[in-house]
């Protein structure tokens, strides 16, 4: 609409001229804020903008790629790829608690950003996809930018942080930066993306990551994906999704008796992620996603539904 194109037109000025001839490094995350930011200065200043993308191994099936693919065809980005599943991996081999598992995937994000960044020369400022409730809420926001703000107040500052703050959506809501993602013509994959968390999948394994896990998790979420996205569903919610339980159950297959993990679904409608309930997804889409997960996903027996408001629960499980 015509907020919009004008909101996009006065921002590209702003960045024009907060920017000038200056380079800005930018983490590319795969979801539909640091996409649009980086459009959006894609088309300010473009090769001045430089975005790095963390693989950090606990992505979501092809999540990323898609994304970084699609920015490489369709502009002329520099897109630098960092593979790093297997440095976090380690790390996080043998982890269970919640917040250890997010302190050491926040770390390491940093390092690894930074490395990269170092390697740009004459970077002078950091782009971010902060929204508006990350703004008046920055305490409940648990991303990669939040990691790097809180680290602001602590001894041994990160070169990162001498950079200047660039963020051209930090007064928006999500839903207003998905009409901005319409006005700069990106397609429905990105623009409907579901909220991803920082610490990816790693939050989604309750006890430790293991690659045997992720793969399971990959294989459940998909089938959630899938069919939310068959229906007209996966838009009217904010986020649906599978966790995966550190609890195994007895179950029957054929003749021979199962023992193997639960796994619980969770879809949530959400205008802004402070407060949510459970989506009253039709059970006839909630039997197809269950009958797919136990029949096709090897190691879940169980497909359990998570049917808790926030608050008190919280949307991810960790
Ligand atoms: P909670 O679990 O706090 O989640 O109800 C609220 C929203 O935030 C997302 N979330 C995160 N996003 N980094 C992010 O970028 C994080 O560490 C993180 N933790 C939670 C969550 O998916 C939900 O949309």
């Amino acid at each position: 609409g015509w907020s919009m194109s004008s909101f996009v037109a006065s921002q590209d000025a702003a960045l024009r001229e907060q920017i000038g001839d200056r380079h800005v490094v930018c983490a590319l995350s795969g979801g539909v804020d640091s996409t649009v930011v980086a459009v959006m200065l894609h088309k300010a200043i473009g090769k001045q903008l430089h975005c790095i993308f963390v693989d950090n191994g606990l992505l979501r099936l092809n999540e990323g790629e898609e994304v970084a693919a699609y920015l490489r065809e369709h502009f002329d980005l520099n897109l630098i790829h960092v593979k790093a599943a297997d440095l976090f991996l380690s790390l996080l081999a043998g982890v269970t608690d919640p917040e250890e598992k997010r302190k050491i995937i926040g770390r390491t994000f940093i390092e690894v950003f930074e490395r990269e960044a170092k390697k740009l020369p004459g970077v002078e400022f950091l782009a971010q996809g902060t929204l508006y409730p990350d703004v008046i809420e920055s305490v409940s926001f648990r991303g990669p930018s939040a990691v790097i703000k809180s680290h602001h107040n602590v001894g041994g500052l990160p070169d990162i942080m001498k950079l200047s703050l660039v963020e051209p959506l930090r007064e928006l809501f999500k839903d207003e930066v998905r009409k901005v993602a319409v006005e700069l013509g990106l397609p429905d994959f990105i623009i409907w993306r579901h909220p991803f968390p920082g610490p990816g999948l790693a939050i989604r394994i309750i006890g430790e990551v293991t690659p045997k896990r992720l793969d399971i998790l990959r294989r459940a979420d998909k089938i959630v994906q899938a069919e939310l996205q068959a229906s007209d569903w996966y838009r009217k919610v904010w986020q649906g999704f599978a966790v995966l339980l550190p609890l195994k159950t007895v179950g029957v297959m054929g003749d021979d008796r199962t023992y193997e993990s639960v796994c619980a679904v969770r879809v949530v409608d959400s205008i802004d992620a402070m407060t949510a309930d459970w989506s009253r997804v039709p059970t006839e889409i909630l039997a197809t996603i269950s009958n797919r997960i136990i029949n096709e996903v090897k190691g879940i027996n169980r497909v359990v539904l998570d049917i808790s408001s926030k608050p008190p629960s919280t949307i991810e499980w960790e």
